[in-house]
């Protein structure tokens, strides 16, 4: 199954670069639940800046700190009854270990490029107090080449504590418009 989709990839991919056409990762909503056991003062939103690209800001104060936060990541992506599906992505990665740098596997250096990047977690756990991210975009760069269409990536956090069960963090929902390009003619 995952081997088909693997050739199928493969070939839109030759597809794409053939036709010279650049795909981009619009976002196109973001929402955040915070548990209010945990973080307080949550906003989150998106800024135009072109057809092309919008960027994500979110706040949050932290109540207890983040210690050792796992984030399971998911795809779905939407069909023609407006009903979003998994797709492909389904998977836990540990934030705290991305950030240690102990962890290397491909989502976990996606992960991190984007944390370093956009947020003001530049330190290893635990990570306390006011969270921010800013200016923050899905680059085409790091992606495959994604069917056109809509997307949601569902990132939910949990937080384990090495004295009990894993406890419920948060999710955001970060909504994507894989499309053509368009072009932005120069002034
Ligand atoms: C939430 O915001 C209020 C008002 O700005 C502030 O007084 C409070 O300290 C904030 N909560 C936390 C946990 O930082
Ligand atoms: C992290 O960022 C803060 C604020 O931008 C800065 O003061 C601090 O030196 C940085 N720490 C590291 C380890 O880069
Ligand atoms: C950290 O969380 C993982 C689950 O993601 C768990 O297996 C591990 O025991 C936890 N470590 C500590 C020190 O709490």
């Amino acid at each position: 199954m995952y081997f088909r989709i693997g050739i199928i990839f493969y070939l839109w991919h030759l597809y794409r670069v053939c036709a010279d056409s650049a795909l981009v990762y619009k976002s196109t909503n973001i929402e955040c639940f915070p548990d209010p056991a945990f973080a307080v003062n949550a906003t989150c939103y998106l800024k135009a800046i072109n057809w092309n690209k919008a960027v994500a800001y979110m706040d949050c104060d932290l109540i207890l700190p983040l210690a050792n936060t796992s984030v399971h990541i998911e795809l779905f992506k939407r069909d023609y009854s407006n009903r979003y599906h998994p797709f492909l992505v389904n998977a836990v990665v540990n934030l705290c270990d991305i950030i240690s740098k102990r962890n290397f596997f491909t989502y976990g250096m996606m992960f991190w490029k984007v944390i370093k990047k956009y947020t003001n977690v530049n330190h290893s756990c635990p990570i306390k107090g006011h969270l921010l991210a800013r200016n923050l975009y899905i680059d085409e760069k790091l992606m495959p080449n994604f069917p056109l269409g809509f997307y949601l990536f569902s990132l939910k956090f949990y937080e384990n504590y090495a004295d009990g069960p894993a406890r419920f963090v948060g999710t955001v929902k970060f909504y994507v418009n894989v499309k053509e390009m368009v072009k932005i003619k120069q002034q």
